[in-house]
């Protein structure tokens, strides 16, 4: 299929601007005699990289597939239609989307038919684009994070005008609301507080792939959480790049905190949110958390560094010591509180000492768990233009040194543990053991124990008898 259709191309210049009025509007389903007849019979498959805000799209594009007539499956050679929701956080998430690409490309090979789909981040980067066109025929449709929403038209377009097809708006232009899903669990559900990002941390894609920070309207996200309670779902996590921000692009006086409140009063048995940014944090958050025995005692906090001169290139707007305060109060305020972070080793530049204040800090921290991640240069981004003169091996040799810092930390507080009763939500069978069950305490720290399959999507009692650095293994405890 050599002919192509370009509806519109992502710019990372334009995705730079901010607005400041966001229009809102609900979903209305695109619908026209083409797909009805295409759609009957067909099976649709997703595969999701990246963050909670890519799985969530893609539920959102299951309940649009399934609404236009499609049904969905799990298997990719089952499907007729495939779509690549991809993540560009960092180089080895795209190249792990390409080696796919490359894996289609035979299944397509033997289905003439097959449609393969490319959404999610990746797509919203012009070099992307211009390597899908060149290098990935197989590829017949290219949609952005701003317009998944439009996913059943773009489709109609591809099948009547037999071409591939291209519409990735540079920035988003509407916030739609009363869009259908396809939950991935039935016990746990991510629910959108805020879009997109402001922040511009000097080496984040995000605000560009995922465009201006603009909040849904308080009373739509109450309204899809009331409906998650009333359908007897038992966790609900408020997401947005940073949720701490929520409602300041809003008219009203709404923050976070008093969003957290309204949502934790609906009684949800476990609310928990992602992410927060400490230049945001405010002393409020503490006090609705412990108020409400409902919102977990877990606060996901990145700190990226723990030295104040690369914070300040990093742009992350607050300094070690302004962290460790907010760790500190979070501490001494809620004292079951398990805090996690998200570290970038070998930042540009970035000296043996410079490193080492991380180090330190994770020591006075005493992280319950965290996520680390090896500098990746962002094309387009201020932090991709520095000249680097750390070499690749000595960052990975720092990498090391850091998880092992961490473990030590990490292993202690497991350890702790043991002995003690903590309820878990139980999520299923181990992927390991088909006999043993798992779940997540309130402190998001995973535990294993024998149970029978009626416990999914319980909370129930487990006492922990064994810990390993990231799992716990226990036993049931029936009061
Ligand atoms: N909004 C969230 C999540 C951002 S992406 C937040 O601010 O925390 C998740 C993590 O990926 C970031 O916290 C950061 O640690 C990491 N990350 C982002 N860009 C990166 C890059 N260019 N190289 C390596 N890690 C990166
Ligand atoms: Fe990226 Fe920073 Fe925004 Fe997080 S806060 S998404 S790291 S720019
Ligand atoms: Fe990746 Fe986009 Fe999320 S870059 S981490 S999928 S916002």
């Amino acid at each position: 299929m050599a002919k192509e259709k370009v509806i519109s191309k992502p710019s990372i210049n334009e995705a730079r601007l901010r607005q400041k009025l966001m229009p809102i509007r609900d979903f209305d389903l695109f619908t026209s005699k083409t797909i009805e007849e295409f759609a009957k019979g067909k099976k649709f498959y997703i595969r999701t990289y990246g963050c909670q805000a890519n799985m969530r799209d893609e539920e959102i594009v299951a309940g649009i597939l399934q609404k236009a007539g499609f049904t969905k499956t799990d298997k990719a050679i089952d499907a007729d239609f495939i779509m690549l929701n991809t993540c560009a956080v960092r180089e080895n998430a795209e190249d792990k989307v390409l080696g796919e690409l490359g894996t289609l490309k035979a299944l397509k090979a033997s289905n003439k038919d097959l449609i393969i789909a490319v959404s999610g981040c990746m797509s919203q980067q012009e070099h992307i684009i211009d390597m899908l066109l060149l290098k990935y025929p197989q590829v017949d449709l290219i949609l952005g994070t701003h317009n998944i929403h439009k996913i059943v038209e773009l489709i109609d377009i591809h099948l009547r005008d037999n071409c591939r097809v291209i519409d990735v708006k540079a920035r988003p232009l509407e916030i739609v609301e009363k869009l259908p899903s396809i939950r991935n669990s039935k016990h746990k559900a991510f629910v959108n507080i805020s879009y997109g990002c402001d922040k511009f941390c000097t080496y984040c894609i995000v605000p560009y792939t995922r465009g201006q920070e603009r909040s849904r309207p308080q009373e739509e996200i109450l309204n899809e959480c009331r409906e998650l309670v009333n359908s007897g779902y038992q966790e609900i996590t408020l997401l947005g790049q940073n949720v701490n921000s929520y409602g300041k692009d809003l008219k009203s006086d709404i923050t976070f905190a008093k969003l957290l409140e309204s949502v934790a009063n609906l009684g949800i048995p476990r609310l928990r949110f992602l992410t927060s940014h400490p230049f945001d944090f405010s002393d409020s958050i503490i006090e609705v958390m412990r108020r409400h025995d409902n919102i977990m005692k877990y606060f996901h906090l990145p700190v990226q560094s723990g030295n104040d001169q690369i914070l300040k290139a990093m742009g992350r707007r607050y300094t070690r010591e302004k962290y460790l305060e907010i760790v500190s109060k979070l501490r001494t305020q809620i004292p079951e509180i398990a805090i996690s972070t998200d570290i970038i080793v070998g930042f540009p530049n970035e000296t043996e000492s410079q490193f080492a204040d991380t180090v330190t800090l994770v020591k006075e921290a005493r992280y319950e768990s965290a996520f680390t991640f090896i500098y990746s240069p962002r094309p387009g981004t201020p932090a991709a233009r520095l000249v680097d003169n750390v070499d690749k091996k000595e960052k990975s040799a720092r990498f090391k040194v850091l998880t092992q810092a961490l473990e030590e930390t990490i292993a202690a507080s497991s350890k702790a543990m043991v002995n003690k009763t903590y309820t878990v939500l139980v999520d299923g069978w181990s992927k390991k053991d088909k006999q043993v069950l798992s779940g997540y305490s309130e402190s998001n720290k995973l535990i294993h124990f024998k149970g029978d399959e009626s416990l999914i999507g319980k909370i129930v009692r487990v006492r922990v008898l064994e810990s390993h650095v990231y799992s716990l293994m226990g036993e049931l405890v029936n009061d």
